[in-house]
């Protein structure tokens, strides 16, 4: 490794088990990243500001419903949400579904933590959160849970493509694709990272560990230093980049919000090819793709 590369600096961990954030990432990516954070936060409270005029927009005099009785409901979640008590109804639905959440569950605190550890963590009190024992359990915990969720994204894939019962539509591919994306990218730049700077204990990131022995073993140390650096960081770019969106109910046919609920993203009986009483693939898929024959037509965001 060049000695003097500050890129590099970021890679390695001197002192023992410690988060390696913006290993092989120059500055401006880093920029990037920060600045399209903020603009990603700004799209996400426009989202959450357009849902509350809907839910603002219902009968003054309604009765609510939906307060109070924060046990049963909180249960409810636990039940349902948590649990996925429903789905699993399905057994092979119920268990794609359950480790896709699950796995984006674990992965969305460890991505949370790695930004408390760096922003907050290094910045306000010197320290690190992700450092230790501790350190190698998260990395430990969320290979294992991008695993899963990779699993589940690939029954999905599979069911939605090849098996294709009558009921399962196309409306949410761009999400389960570009989550296919974000966690392959995230599994190949942690192997390319653990083959551009190794670490004792790289053994805790298994998966990444695993790719970085393949690196290692068809990939020799020109290719280490050269090649993968760079592959490193345009798949880090990708992988930042590739957050999934969800389908954007246009508003320019209408500026009323409440015409931009999630039922509009909800396939209309015309767009069914065979009766719900019909079981197996569909004939043909043409039909339900056409963005007419679905209720939701505004654009991809
Ligand atoms: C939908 C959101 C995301 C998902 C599902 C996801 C998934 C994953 C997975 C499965 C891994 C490999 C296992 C691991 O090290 O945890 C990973 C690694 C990584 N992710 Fe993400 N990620 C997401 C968002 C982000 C964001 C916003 C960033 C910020 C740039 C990021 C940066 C990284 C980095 C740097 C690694 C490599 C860690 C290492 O070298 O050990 N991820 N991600």
């Amino acid at each position: 490794m060049p000695p003097h590369d500050p890129t590099l600096t970021a890679c390695l961990q001197p002192t023992g088990p410690l988060r390696p954030t913006f290993c092989n990432v120059p500055e401006w990516a880093q920029v990037t990243l920060y600045v399209a954070g903020l603009l990603a936060i700004g799209i996400f409270a426009y989202g959450i500001y357009r849902h509350w005029r809907v839910w603002m927009a219902g009968q003054p005099g309604a009765p609510a419903r939906n307060t109070g009785r924060w046990g049963e409901r909180a249960g409810l979640v636990a039940r349902y949400v948590l649990g996925q008590s429903k789905t699993l109804e399905r057994r092979y639905a119920g268990l794609f579904h359950t480790g896709i959440l699950w796995g984006f569950i674990l992965l969305f605190i460890g991505t949370a933590l790695a930004t408390i550890d760096w922003d907050v963590f290094r910045l306000f009190f010197a320290t690190r959160l992700l450092g230790g024992p501790f350190y190698l359990g998260y990395e430990a915990v969320l290979d294992t849970a991008g695993l899963v969720f990779t699993v589940g994204l690939l029954l999905a894939i599979w069911r939605r493509y090849v098996t294709a019962p009558h009921h399962v539509l196309g409306a949410w591919d761009f999400v389960i694709w570009s989550l296919v994306v974000v966690n392959v990218t995230g599994f190949v730049v942690e192997g390319l990272r653990l083959a551009i700077a190794p670490v004792a204990w790289g053994g805790y990131s298994w998966v990444g560990q695993g790719l970085a022995n393949l690196v290692f073993a068809f990939g020799g140390a020109e290719f280490i230093q050269g090649p993968a650096r760079s592959l490193h960081l345009w798949l880090w770019l990708l992988h930042a980049a590739a957050a999934p969106r969800r389908r954007w109910c246009s508003s320019r046919r209408s500026r009323s919000p409440t015409r931009c609920t999630w039922s509009r993203c909800r396939p209309t009986p015309s767009s069914r090819t065979s009766s719900p009483s019909e079981p197996g693939p569909r004939s043909s898929r043409s039909t339900s793709r056409t963005p007419s024959s679905s209720a939701c037509r505004g654009s991809a965001s």
